[in-house]
């Protein structure tokens, strides 16, 4: 998709906001995300992060709130460094509430605003409509695009991996989707529920090794953002 539109107005070649926004909205769009505007990096609040020690409860030296900031520094450096081929990609873990969701959404929105395309699917959607295009007789048309976007888009956002159902064929298609936006230095978000000993016990040696590789793991420590949310309302 073409981004961006400039107008001739006299000598004056000027660029087209009304046009970048109509195609902005078209990538949100086609994003799958429908919370840019309540997930974003202005709205990502560390003060739910507890700035208390406690190696016991969450297993590292520094409070979570320390830990989250230096991950959401990570993030924005990552979205602001979509293109360059030294940028690792990013592997959030964590247990389910610490914002690993809201955080890839931060990302999307920021990458997307500047002018790239992003995909978010979770991994169970993602698997079954790879799978299901593989051994469809009809491989052309809207199906086709979106096979395509997979591999072509700026940021692929892959969610809740690990939460997907396994067979060998999903296992190789996701590996084919891993390795070759690698090579084509495209970057990727995945979030897992799973520890990394979970990880390893549930995909191959191929995939392990990519995502050790290539990945810079950020490991999300804290209480359940979402009980804590309740608690709240
Ligand atoms: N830093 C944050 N500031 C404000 N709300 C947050 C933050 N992180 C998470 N939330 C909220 O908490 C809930 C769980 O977050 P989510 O990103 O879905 O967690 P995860 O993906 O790690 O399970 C969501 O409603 C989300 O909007
Ligand atoms: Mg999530």
């Amino acid at each position: 998709m073409k981004i961006g539109g400039t107008v001739k107005n006299g000598d004056i070649i000027s660029d087209c906001n009304c046009f970048k926004q109509a195609v902005i909205n078209e990538t949100y769009k086609k994003s799958n995300i429908s919370k840019l505007d309540e997930e974003n990096f202005s709205t990502f609040d560390i003060g739910f992060y507890s700035n208390k020690v406690d190696k016991q409860r969450y297993g590292i030296d520094k409070s979570p709130r320390e830990n989250i900031e230096h991950i959401k520094n990570i993030s924005k450096e990552f979205a602001s460094n979509i293109d360059n081929a030294n940028q690792k990609n990013l592997l959030f873990i964590g247990n389910t509430g610490l914002g690993k969701t809201f955080l890839s959404n931060a990302i999307a929105k920021f990458v997307m605003d500047n002018a790239k395309t992003v995909m978010y699917e979770t991994a169970p959607v993602l698997m079954d409509k790879v799978i299901e295009y593989k051994y469809s007789y009809d491989k052309e048309g809207k199906k086709k695009e979106q096979y395509n976007d997979i591999f072509d888009v700026d940021l692929l956002i892959i969610d809740d991996l690990g939460t997907e159902t396994m067979s060998n064929n999903k296992f190789t298609e996701l590996f084919n989707i891993i390795n070759t936006r690698l090579l084509n230095n495209k970057k990727i978000v995945i979030s897992t529920n799973l520890t990394l000993n979970e990880l390893y016990k549930q995909y191959d040696e191929r995939v392990m090794s990519r995502l050790i590789g290539n990945f810079v793991i950020c490991k999300f420590v804290g209480d359940d953002i979402r009980l804590k949310k309740k608690r709240i309302n």
